[in-house]
């Protein structure tokens, strides 16, 4: 089986705001490969975010595309598209926004029941995860009595639930302590070994940049290779 690719092609995004018209990317052309992982860095509002939320389809490029396969992902009606990014992509934000009143299995299998996956092969498949990230003692918790580390796990886990072919991850480890964000690079990793998932990361951390394959720094607009 051929590997997936998602490629972003002379991505421009401006914001306007009355008459002021920001531009933060200018000219971003990237191809990522399924199985293998990039750092985004940049300094503070480069647009590292910026670009991980239009490569999640949930920002809209200013001009240019991201492809799936070659096919425009902005191009799929809202509901194929909804469908094509919770089944193709994960994604991890910098807090781990779990739902408060839900367990923390609730939480992970929320992505596959998005999908109409069956509710009892859901918390089969959730266990599996638990134990691999260190957490099934913690099944039936609430968020609010979880560390923030475990808190990211669990958030990590739930981005990882349906297998996606690319898990992007925004400044994973950019609210942890050291020894906690290691943890998270090294699960990381190993999720890339056991699903071949690529995995895309922004970060600041220089020991998440130096643990991925490939490092790019956004500036001025423009991506360079690090
Ligand atoms: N919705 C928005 N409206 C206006 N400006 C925005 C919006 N979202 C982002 N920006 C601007 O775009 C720029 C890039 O923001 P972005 O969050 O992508 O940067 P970043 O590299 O992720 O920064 P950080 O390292 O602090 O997380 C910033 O100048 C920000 O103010
Ligand atoms: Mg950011």
């Amino acid at each position: 089986m051929s590997l997936a690719e998602l490629s972003m092609g002379s991505i421009q995004k401006f914001f306007i705001h009355g008459s002021i018209k920001t531009t933060v990317l200018r000219d971003i052309t990237i191809q990522f490969i399924q199985g293998n992982t990039y750092a985004l860095t940049g300094v503070s509002g480069t647009g590292k975010s910026t670009c991980i939320h239009i490569l999640a389809g949930i920002e809209t490029p200013s001009s240019g595309e991201v492809c799936f396969n070659k096919k425009n992902i902005f191009s799929y009606s809202p509901s194929r598209r909804t469908q094509f990014l919770s089944r193709s992509i994960g994604l991890l934000f910098q807090q781990p926004y779990l739902i408060s009143e839900l367990s923390v299995i609730e939480n992970i299998i929320v992505p596959g029941l998005v999908i109409g996956k069956d509710k009892r092969w859901c918390i089969e498949e959730a266990l599996q995860l638990l134990c691999l990230f260190g957490l099934d003692h913690k099944m039936h918790s609430k968020p609010s009595s979880l560390s923030g580390g475990q808190q990211q796990r669990v958030a990590l886990a739930r981005a990882l639930f349906n297998k996606p072919t690319f898990l992007l991850a925004d400044e994973p480890t950019g609210s942890l302590d050291c020894k906690t964000a290691k943890e998270i690079v090294n699960l990381l990793l190993v999720c890339r070994e056991q699903w071949g998932m690529g995995i895309i990361v922004s970060t600041h951390d220089a020991y998440l940049a130096r643990a991925m394959d490939m490092q790019y720094e956004i500036h001025d607009g423009v991506l360079r290779v690090v």
